[in-house]
């Protein structure tokens, strides 16, 4: 349980992969954690896991697909912590096949999927932000993190010979556009306020999604750029779309 001094952050997918790490880098830093999950029984044990670490980390079940989640997140913070400091949106889904050289689907892929992964990747995204926010600004200085990814780059995704160039995945890149968007729009929209708003690409990560065989970065090393973020000083950015040091072109 948070002590009255006490940041609170809530990570959603945090269940495993980046959100997982980033999660357990906050309660390192003396952060006491949400960890935000679908499945109760895969929530519960990642936050066994940090418990048993001895950090301060607890689960709280949130399905991104599921917006009837959303108030009972807020209820249970508003009256838990009254406030909250620092929100990672990380759960994110990727359904199209994950061989990144797989040809560009736009012409072909079914708005089942597309309608899917915005649900879950922007929309769920933007309504638990939206509904969270007045507990944001009861906190000090407020820190919310997306995660996007490089794939949402439209500068890159124009540029033949940039290293995403053929990897023209629809929906998730298309989520992924949206997302930092919503980073440029909302951290306009707090712009007079202590609250800072940016995009994260972790780097190309061995997760479930990224594809434990084929991606360079340690999911230690994947978190680092979420945690910079969620842990901003007051002279850092705002509706910024970085990597590690790096801004990246939108
Ligand atoms: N890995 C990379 O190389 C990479 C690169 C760029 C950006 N990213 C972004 O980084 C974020 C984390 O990715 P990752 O690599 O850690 O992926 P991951 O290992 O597949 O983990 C994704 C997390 O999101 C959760 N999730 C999916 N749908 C959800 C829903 N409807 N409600 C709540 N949670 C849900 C998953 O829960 P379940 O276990 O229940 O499925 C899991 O905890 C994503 O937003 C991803 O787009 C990743």
């Amino acid at each position: 349980m948070a002590t009255t001094a006490q940041l609170v952050a809530l990570v959603t997918g945090a269940n495993k992969g980046i959100g997982l790490e980033t999660a357990r880098g906050l309660a390192q830093k003396g952060i006491h954690v949400l960890m935000g999950a679908r499945d109760a029984q895969r929530g519960q044990a990642a936050a066994d896991e940090l418990k048993a670490q001895g950090l301060s980390v607890e689960f709280i079940q949130l399905d991104m697909a599921n917006s009837a989640d959303f108030p009972h997140v807020q209820e249970y913070i508003a009256s838990t912590f009254g406030k909250l400091d620092i929100l990672v949106n990380n759960a994110g889904i990727m359904t199209e096949v994950t061989d990144f050289g797989q040809p560009n689907n736009a012409a072909t892929i079914p708005m089942k999927l597309l309608r899917e992964t915005f649900d879950v990747n922007f929309f769920g995204l933007v309504e638990l932000t939206q509904i969270l926010l007045p507990l944001i600004h009861k906190a000090e200085a407020g820190r919310i993190v997306n995660l996007s990814s490089i794939l949402g780059s439209l500068t890159l995704h124009a540029q033949p010979g940039s290293p995403i160039y053929n990897t023209k995945l629809l929906a998730y890149n298309t989520t992924k556009t949206a997302v930092n968007s919503f980073t440029i729009h909302l951290a306009h929209a707090l712009k007079d306020t202590p609250i800072k708003v940016n995009a994260a690409h972790p780097g190309w990560v061995k997760t479930d999604m990224g594809g434990k065989d084929i991606a360079p970065m340690e999911i230690t090393d994947g978190a680092l750029t979420s945690i910079q973020l969620a842990t901003l000083g007051e002279d850092g950015p705002s509706g910024a779309y970085i990597h590690l040091q790096d801004t990246l072109p939108w």
